[in-house]
């Protein structure tokens, strides 16, 4: 699809329109509020029991100043597919800031996109997401500094091309997380420090990091973040935490940290479930109390619910069918509304010890789960493409209000 070609007609519409809404808008948007807004806060509701989060697409980010939102439309850069098809989100920022007090960005902190080239950051996006927290009282917890994922080539090579040894590598690790850590030292509450080192068997992934640093290198990055900033909580974060194998792996590994003294304050479990296989909810309760027994932090960091089934994703990619394009089935809707109320109840449970729930986006429109694998209508989130509650976000305030 090209999406340039779809958009750039309507490009000035858009920014006369968004210019219009952000008028009164800017950072801080409740004391500005035109119209009556009846929805209960989330993250209000759920105060008593643990935070709750969103991700931020730079979409939603850039959307809070007419001066970014002019230089968003300038960036036309790898990645921004989706970003650029929504944007600018200034609904999907509003909805965010009231429904959550911790915020992650999405995408604008990986590697790819804050530390583009040697040499090169491009600290806008992020810069904008600290005044917007800042402005509206919320917490960050920054995604991520150290991934095999949306990091470029160039940083385990030399000008050359060639492999970088591990002290090359180490110091490259050092200097990016030093310049980041550094910058926001004390403005971002934490930090997913590395992301996805392990394999489902509960090995270690045989990522660039690992092959050329050797399994130190998740202890370094911790230890540099922390030397960045004493006071910034840091967090492992992973996937399948519910599958007992990876778990113990992963497990097994903090818990050498943690005896030789590496500062690591958490564990994030990513929890990217779909509402037709779901795990064994008596794992999900699992990989929190196992890992609290660590006496560090758990949380659910990345939470969204796939609705599509198993097959739709066996088709050939181009011959694929968008399913729910035309809206989702009733019946749909309300297992997905079953499973997200299944899911918080054992949160809930666990409210003791999990200290953050965070989805990963606002709004169905924004999710990534429209994109990737490939291109179909997904409903994920708790509110609808027009930043609207659904009945999951009802179940939910309900079950927060029942406690
Ligand atoms: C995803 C983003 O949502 C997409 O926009 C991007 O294109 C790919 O990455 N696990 C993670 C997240 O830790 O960083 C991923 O985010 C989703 C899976």
């Amino acid at each position: 699809m090209n999406i340039t070609g779809t958009l750039f007609p309507y490009r000035e519409t858009a920014i006369v329109f968004s210019l219009i809404v952000l008028f009164g808008f800017q950072f801080g948007c409740s004391s500005t509020q035109t119209q009556q807004d009846d929805t209960p806060s989330l993250h209000e509701a759920y105060e008593d029991a643990f935070l709750i989060g969103t991700a931020l697409n730079r979409a939603q980010i850039l959307s809070a100043t007419p001066e970014a939102l002019r230089d968003t439309l300038r960036t036309d850069r790898r990645g921004y597919f989706m970003e650029q098809q929504i944007f600018p989100d200034p609904k999907g920022l509003k909805v965010g800031l009231k429904h959550f007090n911790v915020i992650t960005p999405e995408n604008v902190m990986k590697w790819e996109e804050i530390h583009p080239e040697p040499g090169v950051y491009d600290f806008e996006a992020a810069d904008r997401l600290v005044e917007i927290a800042e402005a509206n009282d919320k917490k960050i917890v920054a995604h991520t500094l150290v991934w095999h994922n949306q990091t470029p080539d160039w940083v385990f090579e030399d000008e050359e091309g060639n492999e970088l040894s591990r002290e090359a590598l180490l110091e490259r690790m050092r200097d990016h997380i030093h310049t980041i850590v550094g910058r926001y030292k004390g403005k971002i509450m934490g930090y997913d420090v590395v992301n996805e080192a392990f394999n489902t068997d509960g090995s270690f992934r045989e990522s660039k990091w690992y092959n050329i640093i050797g399994e130190d290198f998740i202890a370094k990055a911790f230890e540099y973040a922390h030397e960045a900033d004493p006071d910034a909580q840091l967090y492992y974060n992973d996937y399948h935490m519910e599958n007992p194998e990876k778990r113990a792996g992963i497990h097994e590994h903090l818990e050498k940290m943690i005896a030789d003294g590496v500062p690591i304050h958490g564990v994030g479990s990513q929890s990217h479930f779909s509402i037709n296989n779901m795990p064994d909810y008596e794992q999900i309760g699992k990989s929190i109390t196992e890992f609290s027994d660590l006496g560090i932090d758990v949380m659910i960091t990345e939470l969204d619910l796939n609705v599509l089934p198993a097959s739709v994703y066996q088709f050939d990619r181009n011959n694929r069918q968008d399913i729910y394009k035309d809206g989702l089935p009733e019946e749909v809707q309300q297992k997905l509304t079953e499973v997200y109320s299944d899911l918080f109840e054992i949160y809930l449970d666990h409210s003791d010890i999990l200290t953050r729930v965070t989805f990963w986006g606002v709004s169905d429109d924004g999710s990534w789960l429209n994109y990737l694998p490939f291109e179909q209508t997904n409903y994920p989130l708790l509110f609808d493409r027009n930043k609207d509650p659904k009945p999951a976000f009802d179940a939910l305030i309900e079950l927060a209000n029942n406690q």
